[in-house]
């Protein structure tokens, strides 16, 4: 496995790879790896011929007052993961290289999609988001890039972004990795206590419950919305909800009365972590729910 760190090295070797006809894999990552980049990595590993990550702490996404410094960092680790999970090069970056001086251009996917949800708390975080990994799709140039459906947003965008600038690349979005108890896995969770962990795997309970009222026929978005706020004050008092919505999995537009397929997805601070996760519902065609069938 390599280690490379400048931009012109990583854009050689990514070109001497495409010369000799093979496909590159890339996971976009900020490090400090748990199971869920991994199920990325190793997905890439099955799919295409070479697999490049890259870990990169990037500043320009977290929101003034956010946990840049204090994001969790262990570069040591991750290439020991990275290694055991196939991965054949790490692109590291620094700061300096990937934002040097007089830098001034940013990508920016405007409209609901970056302003609904995490857009409302985190003004500008897409925009870092969608900057940086135009940069690297840019230095990488890969042909498959993988992205995990816990942040369904951020997927979201990104696949907005390909689109609109026409990168010749596929988007895969895979699941979410979670504890046993439900929790979805991120490296943010290492801010909570493992009371706390408990108290957080009721996020995806009320997830599950808000499914399984849908798939039961309830239609009314405001009152399951309510019902999942009470079923987390309940278990975490203290909990701080930023918001529970259920939109559109397209446009993230808010959907009042469920009729067609819903992301459900919430952002709740408990203790320290900002925790964020969804959770998608099909919904079949009315016909097949019976509805219209009356002759
Ligand atoms: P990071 O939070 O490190 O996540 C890297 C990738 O791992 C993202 O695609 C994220 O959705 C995925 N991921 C995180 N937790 C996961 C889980 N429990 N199961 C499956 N996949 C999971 O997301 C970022 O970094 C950054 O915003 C980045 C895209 C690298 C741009 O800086």
């Amino acid at each position: 496995m390599k280690i490379i760190k400048s931009i012109k090295e990583m854009q050689k070797w990514s070109d001497k790879i495409h010369k000799t006809g093979k496909t590159i894999g890339f996971v976009p990552t900020m490090g400090y790896f748990h199971k869920g980049h991994l199920s990325l990595m190793e997905n890439a590993k099955k799919n295409c011929d070479f697999v490049i990550i890259s870990i990169f702490v990037n500043p320009t996404q977290f929101v003034a007052g956010e946990d840049y410094e204090a994001y969790p960092r262990d570069i040591k680790k991750d290439t020991e993961l990275a290694q055991k999970a196939g991965v054949d090069i790490i692109f590291l970056p620094s700061v300096q290289g990937m934002y040097p001086d007089k830098y001034s251009t940013y990508v920016n996917v405007q409209g609901n999609l970056t302003s609904a949800l995490c857009g409302k708390f985190r003004p500008g975080h897409f925009k870092g988001v969608t900057t940086i990994v135009a940069k690297l799709f840019n230095i990488v140039k890969p042909d498959k890039a993988y992205f995990g459906q816990k942040d369904a947003q951020q997927c979201v965008v990104i696949k907005r972004m390909v689109k609109d600038l026409n990168f010749d690349l596929d988007v895969v979005v895979l699941p979410t990795y979670r504890e046993k108890n439900g929790l979805a896995l991120s490296s943010r969770n290492v801010y909570l206590s493992e009371e706390e962990k408990n108290k957080a795997s009721i996020l995806y309970k009320v997830l599950k419950y808000a499914k399984a009222k849908i798939k039961s026929g309830e239609q009314n978005a405001n009152k399951i919305i309510s019902e999942m706020k009470r079923k987390i004050i309940a278990v975490e008092n203290n909990a701080k909800i930023d918001y529970i919505s259920i939109v559109d999995p397209e446009t993230l537009e808010d959907i009042k009365i469920i009729n067609k397929n819903v992301l459900i997805a919430l952002a709740v601070k408990i203790g320290k972590a900002r925790l964020i996760d969804n959770i998608t519902v099909k919904i079949p065609p009315l016909w097949k729910r019976g509805v219209g069938e009356i002759s």
